[in-house]
């Protein structure tokens, strides 16, 4: 029972141990307080864009906000996320696809990632994903 007891706190240990080792490595990281509205960077080489597509990473099965070929699809998008993003330029001039989340909650706080298919970006290249660059970004919402 003791053995059982001080190998499940070992455990539990090790996992903290993982998580800040996993916080701490990551390059980007960002902070907000409640109710704030935050931008998070994400630069393609052009505005030659197919699809962005931003996720949060514990909810991958949809969208922070997807865009492709002109629109915009809020239908794939996850209810929490509704009416409070927006791409920061709606033409994507220069390729800025940073993403503004508004009114930010402890709930928000996460690893996104963005991703972009640029036009034209062949079968071989896109498998090397080279042409579809990639950023993650953590944020983290602290209580006020
Ligand atoms: C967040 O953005 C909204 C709409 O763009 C604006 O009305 C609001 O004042 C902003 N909030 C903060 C805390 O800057
Ligand atoms: C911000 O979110 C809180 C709840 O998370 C809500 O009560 C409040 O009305 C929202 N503020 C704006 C400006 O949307
Ligand atoms: C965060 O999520 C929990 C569980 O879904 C919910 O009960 C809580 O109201 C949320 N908090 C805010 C600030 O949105």
């Amino acid at each position: 029972m003791a053995a059982l007891i001080s190998l499940s706190l070992w455990c539990i240990w090790l996992s903290i141990l993982i998580l800040l080792s996993a916080a701490s490595k990551d390059p980007n990281p960002i902070t907000a307080k409640p109710g704030e509205n935050v931008t998070l960077r994400c630069q393609a080489p052009n505005n030659n864009i197919l699809v962005v597509e931003w996720r949060k990473a514990d909810l991958k099965e949809e969208y922070v906000l997807l865009y492709r070929d002109g629109h915009l699809y809020p239908d794939d998008q996850l209810l929490s996320f509704k009416n409070r993003v927006d791409l920061q330029d709606r033409q994507m001039k220069d390729g800025d696809v940073s993403l503004i989340l508004k009114n930010v909650t402890i709930n928000d706080t996460g690893t996104y990632e963005c991703r972009v298919f640029m036009r034209g970006a062949n079968r071989r290249k896109r498998a090397n994903l080279d042409g579809d660059p990639s950023n993650i970004l953590y944020l983290s919402v602290d209580p006020p």
